[in-house]
């Protein structure tokens, strides 16, 4: 008995070395943790469960039969985070560079089964050279079954992708169809085709880095929704955001002890807004200042940065927040910002998060670049994403609403169920200046005049009372006191129950 434990421990033993400590050396030379490492850093100490460590490959061709590891470059299994359940897969880059064969994919299909039938979120901790070459169409499949599960677990039970190492082709597309994608500067890279067929068929000289970096998918393309300095901090970050989602679309989402009082004030909103309505401030201030113990865990920071979206607890539970930033852009909605602010409204939708919309935004970006890539597409999908939400959903309006962006963040008329504004709000179709241009033209050359209508509109419509009039905003609230007044919405949705009518799926507008 005791040699046969032995002869376990030390096949355990083999399947740990991966691909070898010559090529765990190299993954460290580069900076990078090897796959078992990550899990280390990823789960709670002891938590981890493995499955399939001794699965192989059953390849011959391209003399595979003398290339054969123990777990097939994959680490699959469970553990926990915070002590709730998260199914994992971690390629190992030393095996075969990650490549993708058929039973690495169908380790992977394996815990993705798992995890849909047991409620809970898998993560990918993607280092891989993409498909094995040497099994051809049979890895080709195996990716294929991956995306499968991608698109039915979408919405059921949250994924999460990390992008630890080199993704390529089209392995780059599970992460794609994931909720969240985080890379790691400098050590991770995605593209459909790398450098060298881009210079072969474009003629373009492009790196690694510039093609599919993490800066460039972070603030350019938004396929990434962050990245971080290295292996750790991205994977203790992953932590952090598991612990503001639910496990799946069976639960609420987690409520944490919060230690932070729901009724604080806070007087320094009442001098947020500045005198001038064209100056700037600063939207994450007011996040920051409702959010329990200030901590905004942000999504796609660096890209459309004219509007903020991320998480925030009030009261210890998760609220999603989107809100217009008047520092750029000076808040406008343009096709960048209603792509990003869409995405994640569906996300907060479909896991029964809240959503929380502060609204500072002048209207739509003018202009032909807007038009001729489809602003009006791409803006009615935030539109849709806001009307369809059944989650809470409560608004603020801080200063301007105008126009059709009014509608579109968060109105009453789009099924918003708590609409505040603050004294300062102006709700209107447009600017007084513009609207005073249009409707009295035949007044402009008279200055006087026109700054008498101007000053005329200002005091009609520069202001939260008409709307409130009509039962749009259901109060005009004190700034201080918005943590309260928002704390407390939520707190009356809590038993919200909305439905819509039956259908097989929506067609949002892509
Ligand atoms: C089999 C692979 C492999 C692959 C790497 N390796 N990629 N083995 N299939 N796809 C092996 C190498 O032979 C090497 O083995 C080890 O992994 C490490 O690779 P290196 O090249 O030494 O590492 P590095 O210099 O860091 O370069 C990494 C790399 C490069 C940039 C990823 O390996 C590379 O370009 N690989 C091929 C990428 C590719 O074209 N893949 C197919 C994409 S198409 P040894 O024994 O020396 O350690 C695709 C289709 C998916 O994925 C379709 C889904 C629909």
């Amino acid at each position: 008995m005791r040699d046969i434990l032995d002869q376990l421990e030390q096949r355990r033993a083999q399947a740990r070395l991966g691909g070898g400590q010559a090529r765990i050396d190299r993954q460290h030379k580069n900076g990078k943790l090897t796959a078992r490492e990550r899990l280390d850093v990823l789960l709670d100490p002891d938590s981890f469960e493995e499955y399939d460590m001794f699965v192989a490959h059953r390849a011959v061709d391209f003399g595979m039969e003398k290339q054969k590891y123990p777990g097939d470059g994959v680490i699959t299994g469970w553990g926990t985070i915070n002590g709730r359940q998260v199914y994992v897969f971690s390629q190992d880059f030393t095996v075969l560079g990650g490549s993708l064969s058929e039973t690495h994919a169908q380790k992977i299909c394996k815990i993705m089964d798992m995890a849909m039938q047991n409620g809970a979120p898998v993560i990918g901790l993607n280092d891989s050279g993409g498909a094995r070459i040497q099994e051809g169409v049979a890895s080709l499949a195996g990716y294929a079954e991956v995306f499968q599960r991608n698109i039915e677990a979408s919405g059921v039970i949250p994924q999460i992708s990390v992008i630890m190492g080199p993704c390529a082709g089209g392995a780059v597309y599970s992460p794609a169809m994931t909720d969240f994608i985080f890379m790691v500067r400098d050590s991770s890279y995605m593209f459909v085709t790398g450098p060298d067929v881009v210079k072969t068929v474009t003629n373009e000289t492009v790196t690694a880095e510039e093609l599919g970096g993490a800066s460039t998918h972070t603030a350019k393309s938004s396929v990434a929704d962050a990245a971080y300095e290295n292996d750790v901090e991205t994977l203790a970050e992953v932590r952090r955001l598991v612990d503001l989602l639910p496990l799946s679309n069976r639960e609420k989402p987690p409520v944490r002890p919060s230690f932070d009082d729901a009724n604080r004030i806070d007087d320094s909103l009442d001098t947020l807004i500045p005198d001038n309505a064209n100056t700037p401030y600063d939207m994450k201030e007011l996040i920051t200042k409702l959010a329990d113990e200030g901590d905004f865990f942000e999504i796609q920071e660096a890209y459309a940065k004219n509007i903020l979206t991320g998480f925030i607890r009030l009261e210890g539970r998760t609220v999603g927040v989107v809100a217009n930033q008047p520092l750029v852009l000076a808040g406008c909605l343009d096709i960048a910002a209603s792509r990003k602010a869409a995405r994640f409204v569906r996300f907060c939708d479909c896991f029964g998060i809240p959503l929380l919309t502060l609204v500072d935004v002048p209207g739509f970006l003018p202009g032909t670049s807007q038009e001729w890539n489809g602003v009006i597409k791409h803006g009615a999908k935030l539109l849709f994403a806001y009307g369809e939400a059944t989650v809470p959903k409560v608004t603020v309006i801080t200063r301007k609403a105008y126009g059709g962006a009014y509608d579109v963040m968060a109105s009453k008329h789009i099924k918003a169920d708590v609409n505040y504004a603050w004294p300062t709000a102006e709700i209107a179709v447009m600017g007084a200046k513009g609207a005073v241009e249009i409707i009295y033209r035949n007044e402009l050359g008279d200055p006087d005049k026109i700054a008498e209508r101007t000053a005329d509109y200002e005091e009609a419509f520069a202001n939260p009372f008409k709307a409130a009039e009509k039962g749009f905003i259901d109060e005009v609230i004190l700034p201080h006191s918005t943590r309260r007044r928002v704390s407390r919405a939520f707190a009356s949705l809590r038993n919200k129950k909305q439905a819509l009518p039956w259908k097989k799926h929506d067609n949002i507008p892509l």
